[in-house]
């Protein structure tokens, strides 16, 4: 009577049930940060758990205090009545390619039945959530890159940087050229030769991260700084009419960020992270919380996110569950379509009612 199930998919069933759909992705991630601003997007604060660092560290920090970490995560989606609610955890350390043990992050996306708040699913989050972190980077990209943009210079080369490239090519049909910077060399270099071949633009290995940036139109670094104290982007580094996405957060220094132009976030949702930007560019003094435009309004037609052609603009670009949510969601309603996954059970008979 009691009995309750979810279905498992593992990183090739999610994959196979179109997690790494790159149109599919940057459609749900532009209509997530839609309803996010409509007010029908709830998001949990994020716990974050740091560990492998003595406990005074972890007290009144900025950045992130320990490369080892996991965050938990959980949203909520009205989607024109569709309730979809999801958790979503994903620990990582930067330290895992170096050291020869796979990529940075693993971690689940647990899908919800919304009435019961039983799982429906239980999925891998590593693909869905660098997908919709390209995808949330390039709906900036989208939105508020100067017209006449042709390239882009992308610091880092790790799986975000992977998304984020093949979701910028999607929103940007006129990209020729993608300059790139990585400390490491060969992944670089791979890195070039892959998305070469694949986008069919032309991608240059750079020699160092200010030569990756000089030229470009939109700039998007997804590297490992831990903290602003070792921020490299100067201001002098970025030329006029250039988009820099803040996707890894602590690349910039607080001189560039606070000499832009004009700033975007994806959804004032995001200030809640009280160690990270935008929230602590306010804090500073840096910024002022309603000069920060939400994406939201952008995508929904009521502002735009650039004034002139020539201003320098940062965009905040700030993951959350509400993203995992809706792509997960999809990944789910295929699987079940397709037959994908292990049914697994929760119980047979409820030991408790
Ligand atoms: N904005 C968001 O919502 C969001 C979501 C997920 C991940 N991230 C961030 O994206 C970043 C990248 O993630 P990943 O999984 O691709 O990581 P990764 O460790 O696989 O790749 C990062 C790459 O950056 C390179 N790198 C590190 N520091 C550098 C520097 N100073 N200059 C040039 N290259 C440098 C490394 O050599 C590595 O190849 C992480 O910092 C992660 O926290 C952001």
């Amino acid at each position: 009577m009691s009995e309750a199930s979810f279905i498992y998919l593992s990183q090739e069933d999610a994959v196979r049930c179109g997690a790494a759909d790159v149109a599919a992705t940057v459609i749900d991630t532009e209509r997530t940060t839609l309803l996010a601003y409509q007010g029908k997007a709830i998001e949990a604060p994020t716990a974050t758990l740091f560990w492998g660092v003595p406990p005074e560290k972890l007290k009144n920090f900025v950045g992130y205090p320990s490369k080892k970490r996991a965050n938990i995560h959980a949203g909520y989606l009205d989607d024109d009545g569709v309730m979809k609610v999801a958790l979503k955890n994903i620990p990582s350390n930067p330290d895992n390619p170096i050291n020869g043990k796979g990529p940075r992050a693993s971690g689940l996306v647990t899908i919800l039945d919304p009435e019961t708040g039983y799982p429906l699913a239980l999925m891998d989050a590593m693909v869905i959530s660098c997908m919709r972190t390209g995808a949330l980077g390039a709906i900036g990209v989208k939105h508020l890159r100067r017209p006449g943009s042709r390239s882009v210079g992308l610091i880092g080369v790790g799986p975000i940087n992977q998304a984020a490239i093949l979701c910028t090519a999607e929103v940007m049909p006129e990209l020729e050229v993608a300059f790139v910077y990585d400390l490491n060399t060969e992944r670089a270099e791979a890195f070039a030769t892959e998305f070469s071949r694949k986008l069919s633009i032309d991608v240059r290995v750079a020699s160092s991260a200010r030569e990756a940036i000089a030229d470009a139109d939109v700039i998007i670094p997804a590297t490992n700084v831990q903290t602003i104290d070792d921020a490299y982007i100067a201001p002098d580094w970025l030329k006029p009419g250039s988009l820099l996405v803040d996707l890894s957060i602590w690349d910039a220094t607080f001189e560039t960020l606070a000499r832009a132009d004009g700033y975007v976030m994806n959804s004032t949702i995001s200030m809640e992270r009280k160690t990270m930007t935008p929230s602590v560019m306010v804090d500073r003094g840096l910024a002022k919380e309603e000069e920060i435009i939400d994406l939201g309004k952008v995508i929904a037609g009521e502002t735009r996110g650039r004034r002139e052609d020539k201003d320098v603009i940062v965009y905040f670009a700030r993951g959350m569950a509400i993203y995992d949510v809706m792509c997960g969601y999809r990944v789910y309603q295929n699987a079940l379509k397709d037959g994908v996954g292990e049914k697994l059970s929760l119980w047979q008979n409820a030991f408790w009612s």
